[in-house]
């Protein structure tokens, strides 16, 4: 039970399970992972697809000649295993030139190097058969006051958008764009910090349909949000493109611990929100295998995430056809909510003449803890 099949469509980012273990106080725990090892495994353990940002196939200033020496054997593990290609991504914060930014550094010469960047990832993108191209502005943002205007930023920002939509749109390529909010780390405090502030930017660009999100656990998380609200509310604007799925113990640094460690609670939810309300596109995994394993502690680590999603997914639907569980939705009223509150034809008069006890309805209790105990008793493994 539980085994990952390409049905499931679980992806992974060639980073996560590449991640070499270099951090703040460390180098590399781990050897360097070719791409094409990578796919295989995966493959093996049944993902369906893997995703990357230029950089992790075809090393930052490549010629042209290098870009295809090194695209052959990604392509090659491609066309063998089967595995797809979701999403990609660009790079835009590793190298040094990118320490105050991409698109929106300080500095016009960086800013248009960033675009003729993302732009050649989104002619591979479309190569490949991605259907979404994440932007993870990891380096947008700043440390202290003065250093960045930030209304200026929101204008190059936007700028930068509009334009690659507008490339996306006269190249006719089917690819949509997906923006994953994070509040800090690796800026003290980076723009678009969550899904709101996300959300709200989107509604300003030209090109806004084809623009959306792509909010992780650990980010929202690192804010002190609830994830799986999150996730409701982009699904209700019509604006949830793709997800990064790993775990994270409330708002400290970005663990991307493996899908269902840390908050298990939370995984819970966002497993029924992303099972039931309505998404459609890959389970993707954005973890970090920690810095303790060697590479079977990292194989680990990624097949653990997929087989937590499965158990996680058994569970929410034995939940959701409980007929206690349904007693309880009820005795919740929790249906009522999809009543609009005020019906066709009545009027604001027909409102204000309702006859209503404000004391009497303040002694209903809502029944909320009866329900989320039966929730609680799946996740525990009781029921
Ligand atoms: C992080 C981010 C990244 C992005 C990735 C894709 O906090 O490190 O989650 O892993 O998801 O760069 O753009
Ligand atoms: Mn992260
Ligand atoms: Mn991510």
């Amino acid at each position: 039970n539980w085994v990952p099949t390409r049905d499931d469509r679980f992806s992974f980012g060639l980073w996560t399970v590449g991640w070499q273990g270099v951090d703040v106080f460390g180098g590399a725990v781990r050897p360097p992972l070719e791409p094409a090892e990578a796919i295989e495994k995966l493959a093996e353990l049944g993902a369906y697809g893997v995703t990357f940002h230029d950089d992790d196939v075809i090393p930052f200033g490549s010629s042209a000649t290098e870009r295809e020496a090194r695209l052959a054997p990604f392509r090659k593990a491609l066309e063998a295993t089967g595995l797809v290609v979701p999403m990609v991504t660009t790079n835009l914060f590793s190298h040094p030139v990118f320490r105050d930014g991409g698109l929106t550094n300080n500095d016009r010469d960086v800013r248009r190097f960033a675009l003729r960047k993302a732009l050649d990832q989104v002619d591979l993108a479309a190569e490949l058969g991605a259907k979404v191209f994440v932007a993870w502005g990891g380096r947008e943002g700043a440390e202290s006051g003065a250093a960045k205007d930030i209304k200026a930023a929101l204008d190059r920002y936007r700028e930068g958008f509009d334009l690659l939509g507008s490339y996306v749109l006269d190249q006719g390529y089917d690819l949509r764009f997906a923006i994953e909010p994070k509040p800090n780390e690796p800026r003290g405090d980076i723009l678009l910090p969550t899904i709101g502030h996300a959300l709200a930017f989107i509604n300003e660009l030209e090109h806004s349909e084809l623009v959306g999100l792509n909010p992780e656990v650990g980010h929202e998380e690192m804010a002190g949000l609830n994830y799986a609200h999150g996730l409701a509310q982009a699904l209700w604007h019509g604006k949830l493109f793709h997800i990064d799925l790993n775990g994270q113990t409330g708002p400290r640094y970005d663990q991307d611990f493996r899908f269902g460690a840390g908050n298990a609670r939370g995984a819970f939810w966002t497993v029924d929100i992303v099972e039931n309300g309505g998404y459609d596109g890959p389970r993707h995994f954005d973890f970090k295998p920690p810095r303790t394993e060697d590479m079977d502690g990292v194989w680990a680590s990624a097949a653990a995430c997929m087989r937590n999603y499965l158990v996680l997914r058994d569970k929410v639907s034995a939940f959701r056809a409980d007929p206690e569980v349904q007693a309880a939705l009820t005795a919740a009223r929790v249906d009522q909510l999809a009543v609009p509150t005020v019906a066709e034809g009545e009027t604001i008069a027909d409102l204000r003449a309702e006859a209503f006890d404000p004391d009497e309805a303040g002694r209903r209790g809502m029944a909320f803890e009866q329900l989320d105990q039966l929730a609680l008793e799946y996740l525990y493994g009781v029921r």
